[in-house]
């Protein structure tokens, strides 16, 4: 679908992209994770062919972006970071104009302005001006306008961010339900937790570098040495004596009391989760949770490049 190839753009003297490359798969979502100014809508205005790039290549379905603009354009849908509306025209006339810029027509072009405007849950509001609507309504009338022509690659900038929950869940189902369909996306973020939720596989950036890549779980195995498992006591919490002799089981680093019940801190291993069941058996401990703590990929950017992902 996509093969972004050392990619590299600068803004005067500041190199915003540094040579990226990653590729996208038909039918995956790939996510596009960075904090701010990491330099994704930068590459992607350099995959749509808003901006022109210094150095490398895009290709997009095969082509050269650099060429073939406009025969890719036909098939490429981008969701801007600002929202992108006309304000002056309804939901439905947005979406009606949208079309018109795929060069859809008559019948076709009523039958998918309406298909987008149901997708996105604004049938009922279609006759309302954008100045009307909610933030999230705002949103999810951006993302519509982006699907009238049904694009094979859709490229969503940041599409959650200033939306009411409500919104939010309503956009992330439906990017599923896109992705069921056949759509590949492309969908950017600096929230890691809806990249990990959503995603099936994610490029990091940072700085215009691209710093990893890969699924969230090879990710996080990358860079995780410990496991955690937490456990969870409502009453009868075990003695010192016995904490210590947890301690003391294979691999087992450290135990933590907390006020829920203690957390189980072991180097990997494949028998943790059964060798800790197995000693709450033998000791009679008696417990209501227990709970594998994935490390996250907050802790793959941390690794990688010593800060916190919400700094
Ligand atoms: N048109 C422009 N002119 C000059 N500098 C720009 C321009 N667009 C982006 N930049 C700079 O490029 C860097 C990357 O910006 P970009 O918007 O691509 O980041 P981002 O990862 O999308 O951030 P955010 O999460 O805040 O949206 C920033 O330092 C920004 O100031
Ligand atoms: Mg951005």
């Amino acid at each position: 679908m996509l093969k972004v190839n050392e990619v590299s753009k600068s803004y005067k003297d500041k190199k915003v992209l540094k040579g990226i490359s990653f590729s996208v798969k038909e039918g995956e979502i790939l996510g596009l994770l960075g904090p701010n100014g990491a330099g994704k809508s930068t590459l992607i205005n350099c995959i749509c062919g808003l901006a022109k790039i210094d150095g490398g290549a895009v290709e997009v379905f095969g082509l050269d972006n650099s060429k073939n603009a406009k025969v890719i354009r036909q098939q490429m849908g981008v969701v801007p970071q600002d929202i992108a509306v006309v304000e002056e025209l309804s939901a439905y006339e947005n979406c009606m104009f949208m079309g018109g810029l795929y060069s859809l027509k008559g019948n076709e072009l009523k039958t998918k302005v309406k298909e987008a405007l149901e997708f996105v849950g604004l049938w009922d509001r279609r006759k309302d001006i954008p100045g009307k609507y909610s933030g999230g309504m705002k949103r999810r009338l951006n993302i519509a306008c982006a699907l009238v022509h049904r694009p094979k690659l859709l490229i969503m900038d940041e599409p959650t961010v200033g939306v009411d929950p409500q919104s939010r869940n309503y956009i992330m189902e439906s990017i599923r339900k896109l992705n069921d369909e056949g759509t590949t996306i492309i969908y950017t973020s600096h929230y890691m937790e809806e990249v990990e939720e959503l995603c099936d596989r994610i490029v990091i950036v940072d700085e215009g570098t691209k710093i990893a890549e890969g699924t969230c779980e090879e990710l996080v195995k990358e860079v995780s040495e410990n496991e955690m498992i937490k456990i969870g006591i409502s009453k009868g919490m075990p003695d010192a004596a016995k904490l210590e002799k947890l301690k003391n089981t294979k691999r087992v680093i450290e135990v933590v009391e907390n006020e829920e019940g203690f957390v189980v801190k072991s180097a990997k291993g494949e028998d943790n989760l059964r060798d800790i069941i197995q000693f709450m058996n033998d000791e009679q401990i008696v417990f209501n949770t227990i709970n594998v703590i994935r490390p996250s990929l907050e802790h793959v950017f941390l690794e990688k490049t010593g800060k916190s992902l919400r700094d």
